[in-house]
C-alpha cells in the first residue's frame, strides 16, 4: 500500500493541535480580561443625562447632604431619587434662566417627573438592599466612588458578583465607623485589619455569602 500520508503529516497536525490549544487559551484569556475591563462593566464611564446635573458642584462644592435628594438611602432598599421641587427649593431663584435647567422647570410646570437614566443597575434576579449596608459601616465611596469628585455621574465599580462576594467574605476590609460612611475621601487607615475587626463586632456583621442573601 502506498503511503497516504507523508511523514510531515504527522508534525504537520501536531503542530495544529497545538495552535489550536493555544488559540483557545488566548480567546478564554481575552473574554477573562474583557469581562473585567470597563468596556463590560461600564466603570467610569457616564451616560448622557436628561440635564448636566453635577454632583461635584452640589454634593462637592455646594456640599449638600446625600439625604437632602437621596432621601431614604439609610431607611430602604432604594435610595431615592430627587423629585423635581427638590431642585426647585433653589433653582426658582438661583439660575432661574439657565437655558440648562429648562427641563427642570418644564418638569415643575407640567408634573411630569425628570427621566433620568440609570447608572447603576443590577438585574433583576438580585437583591439589594442600600439601608443594611449604610447603617452597619459600608460607606456610599466603597460602591459608588468619589462621586463629590464627578462633574458627571459615573459607575464607581463593576457590581458584578465577585465585587459583592468579595466584601461579604471580608467585610472588616472595608468596614469603616457609622460617621465616616459619608464622607467620599475616606481611605482605610494603616491599622485597618485591627479596627476593622473590631467594628465587624460592634456592628454585629456577619458575614453573608449563602446564595439566598442576593438571590431570592
Ligand atoms: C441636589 C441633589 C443631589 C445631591 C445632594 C446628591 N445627589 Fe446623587 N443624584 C442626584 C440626581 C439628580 C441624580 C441623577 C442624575 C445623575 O445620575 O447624575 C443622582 C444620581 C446619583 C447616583 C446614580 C444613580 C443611578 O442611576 O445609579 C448615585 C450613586 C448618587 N447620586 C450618589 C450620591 C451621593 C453619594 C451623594 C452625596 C455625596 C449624592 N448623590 C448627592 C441628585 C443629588
Ligand atoms: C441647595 C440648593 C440647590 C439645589 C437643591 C439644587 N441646586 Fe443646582 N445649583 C445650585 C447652585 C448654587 C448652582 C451654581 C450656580 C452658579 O454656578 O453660580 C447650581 C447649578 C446647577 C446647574 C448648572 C446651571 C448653569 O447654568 O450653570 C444645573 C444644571 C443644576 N444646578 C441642576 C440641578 C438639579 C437638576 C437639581 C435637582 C436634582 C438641583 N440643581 C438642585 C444650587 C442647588
Ligand atoms: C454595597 C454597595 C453600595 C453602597 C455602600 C451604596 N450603594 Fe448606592 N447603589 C448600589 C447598587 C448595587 C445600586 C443599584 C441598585 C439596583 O440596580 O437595584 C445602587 C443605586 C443607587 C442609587 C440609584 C437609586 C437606587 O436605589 O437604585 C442611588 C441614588 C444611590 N445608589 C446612592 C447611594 C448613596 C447616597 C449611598 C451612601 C449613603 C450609597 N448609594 C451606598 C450599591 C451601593
Ligand atoms: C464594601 C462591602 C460590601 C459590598 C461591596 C457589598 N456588601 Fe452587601 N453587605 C455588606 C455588609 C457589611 C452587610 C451586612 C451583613 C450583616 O447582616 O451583618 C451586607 C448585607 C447585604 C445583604 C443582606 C440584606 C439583608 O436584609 O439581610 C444583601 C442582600 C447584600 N448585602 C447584597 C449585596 C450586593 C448585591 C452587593 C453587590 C452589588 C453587595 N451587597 C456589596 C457589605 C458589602
Ligand atoms: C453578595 C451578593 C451575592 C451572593 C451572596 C451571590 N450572588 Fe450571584 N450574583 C450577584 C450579582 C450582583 C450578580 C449579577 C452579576 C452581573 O450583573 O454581571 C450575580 C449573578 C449570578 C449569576 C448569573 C451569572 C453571572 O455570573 O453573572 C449566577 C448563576 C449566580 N449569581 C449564582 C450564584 C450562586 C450559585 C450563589 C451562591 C453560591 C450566588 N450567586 C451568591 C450577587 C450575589
Amino acid at each position: 500500500m502506498s503511503q497516504v500520508f507523508s511523514r510531515r503529516a504527522n508534525a504537520i497536525a501536531r503542530g495544529s493541535l497545538i495552535g489550536f490549544i493555544l488559540f483557545i487559551v488566548v480567546l478564554g484569556t481575552a473574554y477573562w480580561v474583557y469581562i473585567r475591563s470597563p468596556l463590560f462593566t461600564g466603570v467610569g464611564s457616564a451616560p448622557p443625562q436628561p440635564v448636566p446635573f453635577s454632583h461635584q458642584l452640589h454634593a462637592g462644592d455646594l456640599g449638600i447632604d446625600c439625604r437632602y435628594c437621596h432621601t431614604t438611602v439609610q431607611t430602604s432598599a432604594f435610595a431615592g431619587m430627587p423629585d423635581t421641587k427638590t431642585c426647585m427649593n433653589c433653582h426658582t431663584i438661583v439660575k432661574n434662566t439657565s437655558p440648562l435647567l429648562a427641563p427642570v422647570r418644564e418638569s415643575f410646570q407640567t408634573g411630569k417627573a425628570i427621566q433620568w437614566t440609570r447608572v447603576n443597575n443590577l438585574p433583576d434576579y438580585v437583591y439589594f438592599d442600600h439601608s443594611i449596608h449604610v447603617n452597619k459601616g459600608i460607606g456610599c465611596s466603597s460602591c459608588h466612588g468619589q462621586v463629590d469628585k464627578e462633574p458627571f455621574m459615573a459607575k464607581g465599580a463593576s457590581l458584578q458578583m465577585g465585587f459583592c462576594v468579595n466584601c461579604h467574605m471580608h467585610p472588616e476590609t472595608q468596614v469603616r465607623p457609622l460617621d465616616q460612611v459619608f464622607n467620599m475621601s475616606w481611605q482605610p487607615p494603616a491599622n485597618q485589619a485591627q479596627v476593622g475587626a473590631q467594628l465587624v463586632q460592634q456592628y454585629h456583621i456577619q458575614s453573608k455569602i449563602s446564595c439566598s442573601v442576593c438571590h431570592r
